[in-house]
């Protein structure tokens, strides 16, 4: 199995390693997927995807990734794909001219519940942006919750931006799940800016707007739920 990254959990000290993971664990992860959205109250926040459709992603250039205990259990997973010229690519949903081939997406990430508070989502980025790093690829996406602050918290630490607010799985433009579109230009990670505005993350329609004129979302704070917009 090959090492990524080995550390000691911040909460409990147990010592745990990230490893890359080949398809005979997608099952594994699955499962443990269903198993923390069965327990979440807003459901919404996380989409599942079935075994097939990770397994097209890890054929199509993606990559799993895996966390373990000193047991050798999975403790949290995250897996990434390269969706090229498919009209699902994200960077489709943004106001920037990102070539398909230069992009991949941080899919899913879940944390085993008894796991969280150790960092493990950040520590799993960092792992995810380095083997994207290594392909060569240039631009980085996912997809946030705009309510799921831990998450956006996290992802945003990473470096990624907002550049759009939209909503995303649905069958028409009228249904769907709201999520933010973020991005990361891993040559050119700190966008310039001349002015900021903080806005209240639960108003959709003046992020909309704002992001309309070109602003991006910067930073989120946990404490007041509010998003700095930059321009
Ligand atoms: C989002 C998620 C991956 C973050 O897990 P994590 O890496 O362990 O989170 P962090 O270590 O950054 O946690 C930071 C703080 O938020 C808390 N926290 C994290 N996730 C939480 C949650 N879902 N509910 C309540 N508190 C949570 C942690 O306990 C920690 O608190 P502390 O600072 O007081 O210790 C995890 O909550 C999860 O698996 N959620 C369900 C799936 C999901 O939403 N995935 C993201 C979309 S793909």
């Amino acid at each position: 199995m090959n090492v990524l990254h080995a550390g000691r959990l911040a909460k409990s000290k147990e010592d745990f390693k990230i490893v890359q993971l080949g398809p005979e664990y997608i099952d594994q992860v699955v499962q443990m997927q269903e198993q923390v959205r069965r327990n979440m109250r807003h459901k919404s926040w996380f989409m599942l995807d079935t075994g097939e459709e990770i397994e097209a992603m890890l054929k199509g250039g993606g990559a799993l990734f895996g966390a373990l205990n000193q047991q050798g259990e999975m403790i949290a997973a995250r897996y990434i794909s390269q969706p090229g010229d498919s009209a699902s690519n994200l960077a489709n949903d943004v106001a920037l001219d990102i070539p398909l081939n230069e992009v991949a997406v941080l899919e899913s990430t879940v944390v085993s519940p008894d796991y969280r508070g150790n960092r493990l989502q950040g520590i799993m980025t960092q792992v995810a942006i380095k083997h994207i790093e290594r392909q060569g690829l240039r631009h980085l996406f996912c997809t946030v919750a705009p309510q799921n602050i831990f998450s956006l918290y996290n992802v945003m630490s990473s470096g990624l931006k907002i550049r759009a607010l939209k909503k995303k799985y649905g069958t028409t433009e009228h249904d769907g799940v709201w999520r933010f579109i973020l991005h990361r230009d891993l040559l050119d990670s700190q966008p310039a800016w001349l002015k900021q505005l903080e806005i209240d993350s639960h108003d959709f329609d003046l992020q909309k707007l704002v992001i309309n004129k070109g602003f991006f979302g910067d930073s989120v704070s946990r404490k007041t739920n509010t998003i700095v917009y930059a321009r």
